[in-house]
C-alpha cells in the first residue's frame, strides 16, 4: 500500500500520509510501532527534538534496512534552541540521532523571540543541501506575513493544529494564496475530545465500512493536507492508513464541515504561555 505525495513549492515530495510519533517514550513501544508502520507502507515519520525519541526513530530505521532515499523525515528546532549557531548545533544533533546526513523537512517548532536568527540558520542548511525541505510549526497569518521582511526562503510547509473541531479555514485560503503547503497536527484531536464519538463521522463511516478516525483522516486528505496520525496500536496504525479505497462526497464534506466549533486544544500561536 503507498500513499500518494504532495509536491512542494521547491518540487520535493512528501507522502502525504506520516506517522506522528508525539509522545511515544516507550523505547520498545516505539521502535515496535514505527517497524510494524514500515510493514504497513509507512515512509513518512514526523519527529522532533523535543519529543526524545529521534534516536529510537534513527534505530528502528536503520534496524529495518530501508533505503534512506525511500524515507521522509521531518524534525524540529525546540524554543531553547533557537537562535543562529543552537539552531545548527541542533540541526545537527537530530541528525546524528537520526543516523542520517540529512533531514527531509526541518521546521522550527513554535514561533519565539529569536525566529529571524533561527529561520537565517536554517536557510543556510537548506542553501548547503543539508534538508530538502524548510518550514515553520504553528505560525499564524501574522507571523507568516512578518517573515517576508527577513526571509530569503518563505516556508514550505506550515504545521499547525488542525481537526474537524479546528479546521483552520482562514489560514489554510491564506496558505494556498501564498503556496506555502498544509500540514495537520492533531488530526484526530489527539484524543482529547469526543470528537471520534460523533455520529455525523459514525454515520458517514458507516456507508463506506469505515471508522469515524478514517473518514476525519480521508477528510484531511480531500482537503489536500498532509496528515501525521500518531498510534502506538497495530490495528490503528493499520486503518490510519487505509484511507485510498474510499472518497467523501461533497455533502459528506459538508457535513464534517459543520462540526467546526473553532476550538483548539493545543497551545495558540499567537500567546503560546512559553516562557522564552
Ligand atoms: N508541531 C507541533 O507543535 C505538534 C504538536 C502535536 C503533534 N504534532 C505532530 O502531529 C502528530 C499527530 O498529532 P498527535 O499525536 O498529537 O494527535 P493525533 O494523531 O490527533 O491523535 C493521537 C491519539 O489518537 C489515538 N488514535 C490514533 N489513531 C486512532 C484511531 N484510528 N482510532 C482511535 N484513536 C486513535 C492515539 O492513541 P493510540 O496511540 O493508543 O492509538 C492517540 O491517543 C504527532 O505525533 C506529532 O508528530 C506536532
Amino acid at each position: 500500500m503507498a500513499t500518494p505525495v504532495i509536491t512542494l513549492a521547491n518540487g520535493i515530495e512528501i507522502p502525504q500520509v506520516g506517522l506522528g510519533i508525539f509522545l511515544m517514550t516507550n523505547e520498545n513501544e516505539t521502535a515496535w510501532a514505527i517497524q510494524h508502520a514500515l510493514k504497513v507502507g509507512y515512509r513518512h515519520f514526523d519527529t522532533a527534538a523535543v519529543y526524545g525519541n529521534e534516536a529510537v526513530l534513527g534505530r528502528a530505521l536503520k534496524e529495518a534496512g530501508i533505503a534512506r532515499e525511500d524515507l521522509f523525515l521531518t524534525s524540529k528546532v525546540w524554543n531553547d534552541k533557537q537562535g543562529y549557531e543552537t539552531t545548527k548545533q541542533a540541526f545537527n544533533e537530530s541528525l546524528e540521532k537520526l543516523q542520517t546526513d540529512y533531514l527531509d523537512l526541518y521546521l522550527i517548532h513554535w514561533h519565539g523571540p529569536n525566529v529571524k536568527e533561527t529561520w537565517c540558520a536554517i536557510e543556510e542548511l537548506y542553501a548547503e543541501g543539508k534538508v530538502k525541505a524548510i518550514g515553520v510549526s504553528n505560525f499564524s497569518i501574522n507571523h507568516l506575513e512578518a517573515m517576508k521582511a527577513y526571509a530569503t526562503v518563505m516556508p514550505m510547509i506550515n504545521q499547525v493544529e488542525t481537526h474537524p473541531y479546528f479546521p483552520q479555514d482562514e489560514l489554510r485560503d491564506y496558505l494556498k494564496k501564498e503556496k506555502i503547503h498544509h500540514e495537520s497536527w492533531g488530526p484526530l484531536s489527539q484524543g482529547k475530545t469526543d470528537l471520534l464519538l460523533h455520529p455525523i463521522l459514525t454515520e458517514i463511516g458507516k456507508k463506506y465500512g469505515k471508522t469515524p478516525a478514517q473518514v476525519v483522516l480521508r477528510w484531511h486528505i480531500d482537503r489536500g493536507s498532509i496528515v501525521i496520525p500518531k498510534s502506538v496500536n497495530p490495528n490503528r496504525i493499520h486503518e490510519n492508513f487505509a484511507l485510498f479505497d474510499f472518497a467523501l462526497t461533497e455533502d459528506d464534506m459538508k457535513a464534517i464541515a459543520k462540526l467546526n466549533i473553532e476550538t483548539r486544544y493545543g497551545r495558540d500561536p499567537e500567546n503560546t504561555g512559553f516562557e522564552w
